[in-house]
């Protein structure tokens, strides 16, 4: 197998679907930086949340993203997060900042700002970028484009679990996680700007009734038969 030596790989798909884990796979595997775009949102509504920011208006919350510096430092399991040099990584998993980075996301300038940082970091490639609008916006030119999905009871199940610890915190119901993820969902398919869907190139892999390493298997091999 021969990779070009520094492709963009970008993983796109709802909540829930399993994108992080496969990210941080392909960036081992491939020897590439696994970027989480997701963070940056979150990070930007953890900041907005912490200065009493309407989250529903968006010109305040572009004069605070320009005052702000969001680094992505990959790990092997994941990004570590520096909010103007500090890092949050562990708060940014808070359910009252999932909402938030959701509500923040749907504001067309504020994509703008995340879509110029999400490309220069992934401008010498060599990188894995999972989010919503990796292929379609950020990276229309990307070498290789998944579009992960699973059915929504399947992905409030995962996302339930996963979450464990920062749900338990705050004693929310697997229901209210499933209902959450949905209204995410919505949010992130119906906005103006950038809306989530697969893009026209993308290969859809659906992950509903595959197990962790089958969809590792095939999508190691979307990889190889894209980039050879
Ligand atoms: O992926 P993650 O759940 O961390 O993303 C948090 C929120 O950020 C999502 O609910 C989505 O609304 C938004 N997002 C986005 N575009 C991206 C990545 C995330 O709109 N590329």
């Amino acid at each position: 197998m021969s990779l070009r030596a520094r492709p963009v790989i970008a993983i796109d798909g709802p909540a829930g679907a399993g994108k992080s884990t496969l990210a941080s796979h392909l960036a081992r595997r491939f020897g590439f930086l696994n970027l989480e775009t997701g963070a940056m949102y979150r990070a930007l509504a953890l900041k907005a949340l912490e200065h009493e920011l309407g989250l529903d208006e968006e010109e305040p919350l572009l004069i605070l993203a320009e005052t702000t510096s969001i680094r992505l430092e990959p790990q092997s399991d994941g990004n570590q997060v520096l909010l103007d040099g500090v890092d949050v990584s562990t708060r940014l998993r808070h359910p009252d900042v999932t909402a938030a980075a959701s509500r923040v996301s749907v504001h067309p300038r504020v994509r703008v700002w995340m879509v110029e940082q999400q490309r220069s970091l992934g401008e010498s490639g060599g990188v894995v970028m999972e989010g919503r609008d990796i292929g379609t916006a950020v990276f229309p030119d990307a070498e290789v484009k998944i579009f992960l999905d699973a059915d929504p009871e399947v992905r409030g199940d995962r996302r339930f679990q996963q979450n464990g610890t920062a749900q338990a915190a705050e004693s929310a119901s697997k229901e209210a996680v499933v209902r959450e993820m949905r209204e995410r969902d919505e949010r992130d398919r119906n906005r103006a700007q950038s809306p989530l869907r697969p893009a026209h190139d993308a290969v859809v892999l659906d992950s509903t009734a595959l197990t962790l390493e089958e969809v590792l298997a095939q999508a190691e091999e979307i990889v190889r038969s894209r980039m050879e």
